[in-house]
């Protein structure tokens, strides 16, 4: 048999639309040793989780806890756990992941309602008011900044829009957590998903999740315990079943509740990735570390201005932490991200669906959101390009990204 060699992967500066390189005190904390699933240390930690992502979403909610998985496993759990077969989502799509949205719900049952809008921008608040007032959805379910066109979606109104209609408010904020302001209480959300792979600075494989009151009490109808660890005391609710063990809310509660109700097995590892993301920002300061995105995007979007490159999307929607920017033309975009690879080790990102081809996407988050990696991305995409027989002003890309830095707006 073949013997491989033990793992080392090269040196990358990933600055794409994530995932980014992971913070060293994350990866750090993730080769702790583990220990039991009960173990009080264990169940200190996390209660401290919970704690922590109270503070990064910006909420009261006790149901605040971590999703095993990807960002799709919270987002799963959330439209799983509240739709029942047949009820109505409202899905407003300008990206893929809006698509992805509509996707697990249909698989979840629900009849999907959907609006659309050109990728690159936004929808009016009325816009969805008035989708919400034909439809009559029980959820509305709306991603915040939409990776595949890197715009966000303005979210202050819209929990006032649903309140005043009986409608549950739900975003996935993967890609703009902790790099853009967001605030679950304060815009009325009833939950929201997220990953640790952008803006948290952490690995992907957990999904922090916050679900209000009125969503607990809605996924409770259909509380269920598993034949083996149930007792006389537990009860079963009225509701229909909910169509997946792994992401059943009510399970979840139960295992991070007091009752400590066995479920899975708690990725452990990955708790510690996702407890040091979350202290690690907050040590910084959330506001701080929104200010940080905000200044090294703005310098690589200014770099890429410098270097006469178009930009994608409309800008007053632009998340701060990428920037979607047109391949020039006569030049071949994955020409240029090979070089970028090969050459210099760095990562930039492609696009999906219509934009392929089109654009490539360019992150600062996380870890990555700094001077340093900003300013060696910007030299080396402007010599692969210079190199690529595109011309550019010389030295005009790192220049326009200094004066940002030095003016620090
Ligand atoms: C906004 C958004 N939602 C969901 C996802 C899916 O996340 P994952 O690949 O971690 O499941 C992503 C990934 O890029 C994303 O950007």
């Amino acid at each position: 048999m073949k013997e491989f060699d033990q793992i080392n992967p090269p040196p990358r500066l990933l600055m794409g639309p994530g995932p980014i390189n992971a913070d060293p005190r994350v990866l750090r904390a993730m080769s702790a040793q583990l220990v039991g699933q009960y173990d009080p240390s264990m169940t200190a930690y996390m209660n401290e989780v919970m704690s922590l992502y109270r503070k990064v979403f910006m909420t009261q909610n006790k149901a605040t806890i971590l999703v095993d998985g990807t960002s799709r496993a919270g987002i799963e759990a959330v439209l799983v756990s509240v739709l029942n077969p047949g009820d109505k989502v409202l899905v407003p799509v300008f990206g893929r992941f809006g698509h992805l949205l509509c996707e697990i719900a249909q698989r979840a049952g629900a009849e999907i309602c959907t609006i659309y809008a050109e990728w690159g921008e936004v929808f009016e608040p009325g816009q969805i008011e008035d989708a919400i007032k034909q439809h009559q959805p029980k959820l509305l379910a709306c991603v915040h900044g939409d990776t595949s066109t890197t715009v966000m979606q303005p979210m202050e109104e819209l929990g006032a829009i649903c309140r005043r209609h009986g409608v549950l408010f739900y975003s996935d904020v993967t890609a703009s957590i902790g790099g853009n302001d967001f605030k679950t209480d304060a815009w009325g959300l009833d939950a929201v998903s997220a990953g640790l792979q952008k803006c948290l600075g952490g690995p992907s494989g957990s999904a922090p999740v916050t679900l209000s009151e009125s969503f607990v009490e809605e996924v409770q109808k259909r509380h269920h315990v598993e034949a083996g660890i149930k007792d006389a005391h537990h009860y079963e609710g009225a509701g229909s079943r909910i169509r997946s063990n792994y992401f059943d809310i009510p399970m979840l509660l139960d295992y991070w509740g007091e009752e400590r109700l066995n479920h899975h097995t708690e990725a452990t590892t990955m708790l510690y990735g996702a407890r040091e993301c979350a202290r690690i920002l907050l040590q910084e300061g959330l506001e701080k570390n929104i200010q940080r995105h905000k200044l090294n995007g703005d310098a690589m979007l200014a770099g890429i201005q410098g270097m006469n490159l178009k930009i994608f999307g409309d800008l007053r929607y632009k998340m701060n932490n990428v920037v979607g920017v047109y391949i020039p033309d006569g030049v071949d975009g994955e020409a240029v991200r090979t070089a970028l690879l090969q050459d210099f080790g760095i990562e930039i990102g492609t696009s999906f669906g219509p934009l392929r081809g089109k654009i490539w996407r360019i992150g600062t988050m996380g870890y990555n959101a700094r001077k340093d990696a900003v300013l060696v991305t910007l030299a080396a995409l402007e010599n692969v390009l210079r190199r690529a027989g595109h011309s550019l002003p010389a030295g005009e890309a790192v220049d326009s990204a200094l004066r940002v830095y030095s003016t620090g707006t």
